[in-house]
């Protein structure tokens, strides 16, 4: 079967120095992979990659196996969505316009279509139609990172990169925009890479965890697979913690 995110022979240094070299590594369309690994290990940039934010010094990215390197780059980003943790949201813009700016691209001139597309997604993440004049700086942390959320599903990608999203909200708002984003999920059955600190959300999120240390893939397995059969030590020591 054809991949739908493909790392083929990846390398990648930053002023001499490799963050990743030889990583190969394929999703499948439908998969929610979550990605968990030590600190400075190479999460982020795998993800960028897969959005041409950063360029690999060799090897390739393929997207239903067409090399990303000769995209139309705002094409590319135009199906792919892409949350991160912190203010990402347009400070200037209010949450109609934040949540509304990819629609309007696409539709235009059609306002009454944007409107429904944005009051749609604002009920999806569960954010309070009121807030819609808000700006970004009006709003409690996990109220951004759902408009942020909402955002990047506004644009119905049919890949979702996902950086740490919840990193900076509490313990209950995290549980359920867990929730609310394994239910889109299964709803649209888009393909998602997601990035975590969590080993608890990898696994309760993930239908596949990529597990990397170094660079290097530890382990790619089902959530089961890897609490029942850690691969390596470091694999183990993950689990460990959520056991
Ligand atoms: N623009 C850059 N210039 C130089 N070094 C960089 C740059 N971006 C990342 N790095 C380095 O590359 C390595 C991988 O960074 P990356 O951001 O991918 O890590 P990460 O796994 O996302 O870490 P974290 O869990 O802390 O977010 C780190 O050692 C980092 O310091
Ligand atoms: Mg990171």
């Amino acid at each position: 079967m054809q991949a739908e995110i493909r790392f083929k022979d990846i390398k990648k240094s930053y002023d001499g120095k490799i963050v990743m070299e030889g990583f190969n590594f394929a999703v499948e369309k439908g998969d929610f992979v979550t990605i968990i690994g030590s600190s400075g290990c190479g999460k982020t940039t795998a993800l960028k990659m897969v959005n041409g934010l950063i360029e690999p010094d060799e090897g390739e990215i393929l997207i239903k196996g067409e090399n990303i390197r000769g995209m139309d780059q705002t094409q590319l980003r135009r199906n792919i969505g892409y949350a991160i943790q912190g203010s990402v949201l347009f400070p200037h813009m209010t949450v109609e316009q934040n949540i509304a700016y990819v629609p309007n691209l696409i539709n235009k001139r059609d306002r009454a279509k944007t409107r429904a597309a944005v009051s749609k997604w604002m009920g999806i993440v569960g954010l309070d139609g009121e807030l819609r004049e808000r700006y970004p700086s009006e709003l409690s942390g996990g109220q951004q990172q759902r408009v942020g959320i909402a955002r990047a599903l506004a644009a119905s990608p049919e890949i979702l990169l996902m950086d740490e999203p919840f990193g900076a909200v509490d313990e209950i708002t995290r549980s359920q925009l867990q929730t609310e984003l394994r239910r889109i999920y299964e709803q649209t059955k888009i393909t998602v890479l997601f990035v975590t600190h969590d080993i608890g959300e990898a696994l309760k999120l993930g239908t596949k965890v990529l597990v990397m240390d170094q660079g290097e893939i530890q382990q790619y397995a089902p959530p089961e697979e890897l609490l029942s059969h850690p691969a390596t030590p470091f694999a183990e020591q993950i689990v460990t913690c959520a056991r």
